[in-house]
């Protein structure tokens, strides 16, 4: 197994975040709003942070999903920032979703969001542990949380097969990105050796396709 090879924390190049916000992510994010909903189906209302929005469709797609919902975007990307809060206004859903441009790392106050999701960011964190000690410390006990990243491939030439597999008529700048995140994206067994040295084992790990894993429970 190769080892982690760390791209940038930050995808604050305005091209950069502009690909990112024109490809189309749609099922993907779809299929991760639809399992916050399977997973806690008696979560409709309160105060939903979303780690590392990126140009906010899955802040959207929750809103849309869980009408009685406020969503609080968090991604420290300015360019980001700027396609989320257009995103989010052309929705017509800025009187319940905002984003707020911020290192996750950097955000104050404890127990404050009904629920935490998160969606493609742990594998920029050069440390992990500071993601899931903020995500526990910022949601009340009790509340839902789901996070879901890429899985790192055995070799560089198994990461190159799923780009070329998933991603082969995509610019060249989004296909560099996901061989980057790729490279630096955990395996199942290092994300269970997280939680157990977060005391989150209650959280449940699922692998639902070749390159993505999928964290998800309440947080005590
Ligand atoms: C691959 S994108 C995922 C965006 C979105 N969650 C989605 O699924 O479409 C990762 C995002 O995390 C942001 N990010 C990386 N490190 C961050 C940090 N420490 N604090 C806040 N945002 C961060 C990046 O700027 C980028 O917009």
């Amino acid at each position: 197994m190769m080892s982690r090879i760390l791209e940038p924390e930050l995808m604050d190049d305005p091209l950069q975040a502009t690909a990112y916000a024109e490809a189309d992510f749609s099922a993907e994010n779809q299929g991760f709003v639809d399992r916050f909903r399977e997973y806690f189906p008696d979560c409709t209302q309160g105060h939903i942070f979303d780690l590392g929005c990126g140009p906010g469709d899955i802040p959207v797609r929750l809103a849309l999903a869980l009408p009685e919902c406020r969503i609080t975007g968090v991604d420290a990307s300015a360019p980001m920032v700027q396609l989320a809060e257009r995103t989010i206004q052309q929705a017509g859903l800025s009187d319940r979703v905002r984003v707020r441009c911020e290192r996750f790392q950097d955000l104050a106050g404890v127990n404050q969001a009904d629920a935490a999701v998160s969606n493609s960011l742990l594998h920029h964190i050069p440390n992990p542990l500071q993601f899931w000690h903020k995500l526990r410390l910022i949601v009340k006990p009790g509340s839902p949380v789901l996070v879901m990243d890429l899985l790192r491939p055995e070799s560089p030439q198994a990461a190159q097969a799923i780009v070329d597999q998933y991603a082969k008529d995509a610019p060249d700048i989004l296909r560099r990105d996901f061989y980057n995140s790729l490279l630096a994206a955990f395996t199942e067994d290092e994300i269970a050796a997280q939680l157990a040295q977060m005391n989150l084992t209650r959280l449940l790990i699922d692998v639902p396709d070749d390159r993505h894993w999928v964290v998800g429970g309440i947080i005590h």
